[in-house]
């Protein structure tokens, strides 16, 4: 991030302190209960997600030429690989025989992709190049039956891919401004120290929900989050779709008596950006979680929630190893033993009819433009009911 920028909202944070403000949003918004548990409306999120694209984790995760990943949890069968010229590409994971995924898991040093069904292969461009008894296909026009790629950016240290071949995808006018800043971050340094997947039984957006106000930090996390960050105090900008918003460190205050050229923003804040539609990156002063949380194909009520925690450097000491264990000891715990089960439990008050709509407040204008954009862009889609 500029530094100007982090001048600026240093001193916003510090104005709100002071005055005992926190950013607002124009009004109150109400939403319907049933955004999260309709089973339409479910189906209609998951076409929006698919038809957007996704982030699908920082360099590391093809770290070298010939390194390659699969993911499933868009549903769509993707293979992520690094060709010999370093790109990063990306197919849909789908044998143009009869249809079988041609790679699984992950690996290195792979040339070709041979599909585990009948063995025809395709190379790190995605081209068919070996179809055993090919006599048996006359006929068929095999220089057409190559992996269908898909549209693939490597941009900032991060891995971003279409699902679909007709979805642009250019960086740039996706992220909608904010390119440059998570560009400064410096992620194409970063290395992957620990994953966590969990599933709870909420909806997909309520688990977002969960990162986009602080007001609840002082009555949900007294012993967790509480005395880190100073509660009800938050900076929010939207970028398009996306959005920023920035919650304060207490050791901010250290600031007011330093030289503003020495003000570090990241240090003394936990910056997070929601990634639409459903990325939360969340920058934690010298590491990095990015969450990437997904409904459950069939129930509104129920989702599936991966935490990828980056390191900017490898840990090669148990001090190192000791720091960052501590680090995710503490967001786990925060998350499973306090945010989500009081997502679980809204979750099942819903069921109980005992009202049909929510309330968000003022205080809380992160979390109104993201409900707000879900439904927007629900409406949007030309598939869309
Ligand atoms: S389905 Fe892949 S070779 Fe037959
Ligand atoms: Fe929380």
């Amino acid at each position: 991030m500029q530094h100007t920028t982090q001048v600026a909202l240093v001193r916003e944070l510090l104005g709100h302190l002071d005055a005992g403000t926190t950013a607002l949003a124009e009004n109150v918004m109400r939403n319907r209960v049933d955004v999260y548990t309709d089973r339409d409306r479910l189906e209609r999120e998951w076409s929006m997600i698919r038809r957007t694209p996704q982030y699908f984790g920082l360099s590391c995760r093809l770290p070298e030429p010939g390194s390659y990943a699969t993911d499933d949890e868009t549903g769509v069968p993707v293979l992520l690989a690094r060709d010999h010229d370093g790109r990063f590409r990306s197919f849909l994971n789908v044998c143009r025989h009869r249809g079988s995924r041609v790679a699984s898991g992950q690996g290195s040093g792979r040339t070709k992709f041979a599909c585990p069904y009948h063995g025809w292969t395709y190379d790190c461009h995605g081209r068919l190049v070996g179809v055993p008894g090919r006599e048996s296909f006359a006929g068929v026009d095999l220089s057409v039956r190559n992996l269908v790629e898909l549209p693939a950016r490597e941009y900032g240290g991060m891995l971003w891919s279409a699902l679909d071949p007709s979805i642009p995808l250019e960086p740039d006018p996706f992220l909608a401004g904010l390119g440059s800043e998570l560009a400064s971050y410096g992620f194409e340094n970063y290395v992957h120290y620990a994953r966590s997947t969990l599933v709870r039984r909420m909806n997909w957006k309520m688990v977002i929900d969960t990162f986009l106000e602080s007001y609840h930090f002082a009555v949900l996390h007294p012993h967790t989050v509480h005395p880190i960050f100073f509660p009800n105090l938050s900076l929010f900008e939207p970028f398009g779709p996306h959005l920023r918003e920035v919650f304060a460190r207490r050791t901010i205050t250290e600031l007011r008596g330093c030289p503003k050229a020495d003000w570090n923003l990241v240090t003394h804040t936990v910056i997070i950006y929601v990634l639409f539609p459903s990325t939360v990156l969340v920058m934690q002063g010298d590491h990095a979680e990015i969450w990437r949380v997904f409904p459950d194909a069939n129930r509104p009520d129920s989702s599936v929630i991966h935490l990828d925690f980056y390191t900017p450097e490898p840990a090669e000491t148990d001090s190192a190893r000791g720091h960052w264990d501590r680090n995710l000891e503490l967001v786990l715990r925060t998350v499973e033993d306090e945010d989500f089960p009081t997502g679980e439990g809204i979750q099942s008050g819903f069921r109980a009819n005992a009202q049909t709509e929510v309330v968000y407040g003022r205080n809380e204008p992160a979390l109104q433009h993201w409900q707000r954009t879900v439904t927007e862009e629900l409406a949007n889609r030309t598939d869309s009911p």
